[in-house]
C-alpha cells in the first residue's frame, strides 16, 4: 500500500491537470500487475513476441510509436529503444515509476506524450473521430503498436457517456470510437501491430463459463495472426472461486 501511495504522490505533479484523474487507475493497474505477475507473464511474453515479429522485416527503423504504452509491461521497450532512432510512448498517464525506470535504464531516445487516444472529444463536438491524426506530424514514422489499449477506449468512453446527459452523444458512440481506432490504424502509412483483448469470460473452478462479455461492441478484428488467453483476474484476486479470463488477439500489417 505504501508503494502505491508513493507512486501516486510522485506521479501527481508530473502529470498535466487534465490527466490527473487517470493517475489512480494507472496506479491500480501497476499494483495488480505486480500481484498477478506470474499469471500475466505468458500474456506479456506473447505481446512482446508479436511486436518483435512485426518489426522483424522492417527496412527502416527510424521512429516507433507505442499507443497505450502505460506501464511498459507488454512492450519490449529495451529492444525497441535499441532498434529505433526514436520511440514515442503515448498514454493518458505515465507513472513516476515508469519514468524513473526509463531514466535509470538511460534510454535517451524515448519521448513520452500524455494524450487521450479515444477520439471522444471529437465525437462529443459532432466531428468524425480521428484519434491518430496527430501521427501525421510524427516524422519518419516506421512502426506503430496499439498495446492493449482498444478495449480500454470502449470501457473509458462508456464511463464518460454515463456521466453525460442523454442525447448529447450518438447512441452508437462506442462502436464509432472502436471503428475509428481500427480504421485509424489501417490508414497509418507504416507497419502496425494491434494487440487487444476482444472479450472476457467469467470462469469458475470447475471450468464452467458463467458469463462472456464482448469488449469490442460486436466489431470483429479479421484475420488475427495469434490468439491467447490472459487471466486478468486470476483465482484469489477478487474471489477464491472465480477467475476472469480475457481473450487477446495480435494482428500486424505492413
Ligand atoms: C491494459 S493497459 C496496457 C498497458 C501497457 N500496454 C503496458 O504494457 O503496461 C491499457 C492502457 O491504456 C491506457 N488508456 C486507456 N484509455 C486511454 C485513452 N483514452 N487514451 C490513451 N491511453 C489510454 C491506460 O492508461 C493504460 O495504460
Amino acid at each position: 500500500m505504501i508503494l502505491e501511495v508513493l507512486n501516486y504522490v510522485a506521479s501527481w505533479p508530473l502529470t498535466t491537470s487534465a490527466h490527473r484523474p487517470y493517475v489512480r487507475s494507472s496506479v491500480n493497474l501497476w499494483s495488480r500487475a505486480h500481484r498477478c505477475a506470474n499469471h500475466w507473464a505468458a500474456h506479456e511474453a506473447h505481446c512482446k513476441a508479436a511486436i518483435l515479429s512485426a518489426i522483424d522485416g522492417l527496412r527502416q527503423r527510424r521512429t516507433a510509436v507505442v499507443l497505450g504504452s502505460g506501464l511498459l509491461r507488454d512492450v519490449p521497450i529495451v529492444e525497441l529503444a535499441k532498434r529505433f532512432d526514436t520511440v514515442v510512448l503515448v498514454d493518458l498517464v505515465h507513472l513516476a515509476s515508469t519514468k524513473a525506470w526509463i531514466a535509470m535504464k538511460g534510454m535517451k531516445n524515448i519521448r513520452l506524450i500524455e494524450r487521450d487516444l479515444s477520439g471522444f472529444e471529437q465525437l462529443a463536438t459532432g466531428e468524425q473521430p480521428e484519434p491518430f491524426s496527430f501521427l501525421r506530424q510524427v516524422p519518419y514514422l516506421d512502426f506503430v503498436v496499439s498495446a492493449n489499449l482498444l478495449s480500454q477506449i470502449g470501457l473509458g468512453a462508456k464511463k464518460r457517456l454515463e456521466a453525460l446527459p442523454e442525447a448529447t452523444i450518438p447512441a452508437d458512440a462506442l462502436k464509432t470510437l472502436i471503428s475509428a481506432h481500427l480504421d485509424g490504424l489501417r490508414d497509418i502509412a507504416a507497419t502496425t501491430c494491434l494487440l487487444t483483448d476482444i472479450a472476457y469470460s467469467v470462469v469458475d473452478r470447475a471450468g464452467r463459463t458463467l458469463e462472456t462479455v464482448d469488449l469490442l461492441q460486436g466489431i470483429e478484428v479479421p484475420d488475427p495472426d495469434a490468439r491467447w488467453d490472459w487471466p486478468v483476474v486470476p483465482f484469489g484476486e477478487q474471489s477464491a472461486d472465480i477467475q476472469v479470463v480475457h481473450r487477446v488477439i495480435a494482428r500486424s500489417r505492413s
